[in-house]
């Protein structure tokens, strides 16, 4: 019986739309113990889960996130790219999915998009957010921005961090250590039964992106990581009923 955490990336992507609350919803109903999603900011300040800074790809709609208005934005189709059948799916919002994941005992990995574009005050926005619905405790937030993790452990010392990254950092336990975050979110090329050991004796876990393909699932499963993120929840509900 093993621990491991099943993160479905951007909610179940591979068959549903990305993001959306019916991507979620399947998530969970195909056995994710997680749901890793990414958070943006409109003009307005409300917060909302979409991957891209650039609404084009999964809209439609040329703009970005951060030029558009809430209400223009949350009534978009966010659904039609991926099916005709999906017309009905809208981007959520942070608080909609807290709700869902409140309710379900579900953990989020609430990944920061601050690379690209700065979002002034989205740490505090979040963890107000996260707060307001006394899910601490069942949150992870990460970021390839790291800046941000670190205003995120001052703002929240109780809300675990994770630092995202794709490849090649030496030693990044004791990095993760030295900026307060309980995971590494690494890249699956980026992770060595080795390394997670070395992490787990400095207390630190990996949750290892993006992995669809049973093998490596079963690869990382077996070097001990503690959460897999994928969009194909089913996949790594199936492997890890079989052992
Ligand atoms: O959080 C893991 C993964 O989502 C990071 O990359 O580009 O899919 O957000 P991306
Ligand atoms: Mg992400």
């Amino acid at each position: 019986m093993t621990t491991l955490v099943n993160y479905a990336h951007r909610g179940a992507s591979g068959n549903y739309p990305e993001n959306t609350m019916i991507a979620f919803e399947k998530a969970i109903e195909l056995g994710a113990a997680g749901i890793e999603t990414d958070v943006q900011m409109t003009k307005d300040g409300e917060l909302v889960l979409i991957h891209d800074e650039m609404l084009r790809r999964t809209t439609g709609l040329n703009s970005l996130v951060a030029d558009i208005q809430s209400h223009d934005l949350l009534q978009l189709d966010a659904g039609s790219w991926f099916s005709p059948n999906f017309k009905d799916a809208r981007i959520p919002t942070l608080a909609q999915l807290l709700d869902l994941a409140g309710q379900t005992g579900t953990i989020l990995n609430i990944e920061l998009k601050n690379g690209i574009a700065p979002y002034p005050g989205m740490e505090q926005k979040v963890i107000e957010t996260v707060r307001a619905y006394g899910m601490e405790n069942q949150v992870i937030l990460s970021s390839f921005n790291h800046y941000s993790l670190i205003e995120c452990k001052r703002l929240a010392p109780e809300i675990r961090t994770g630092i995202l990254y794709m490849e090649g950092l030496y030693r990044p336990w004791k990095y993760a250590l030295s900026i307060g975050a309980s995971a590494l979110h690494a890249s699956h090329f980026a992770v060595l039964p080795d390394w997670v050991a070395e992490a787990a004796q400095h207390g630190v876990i990996y949750n290892v992106f993006t992995v669809n393909e049973p093998a490596e699932m079963l690869r990382l499963i077996q070097a001990g990581v503690a959460g897999i993120i994928t969009d194909y929840p089913e996949r790594l509900t199936a492997l890890l009923n079989k052992l």
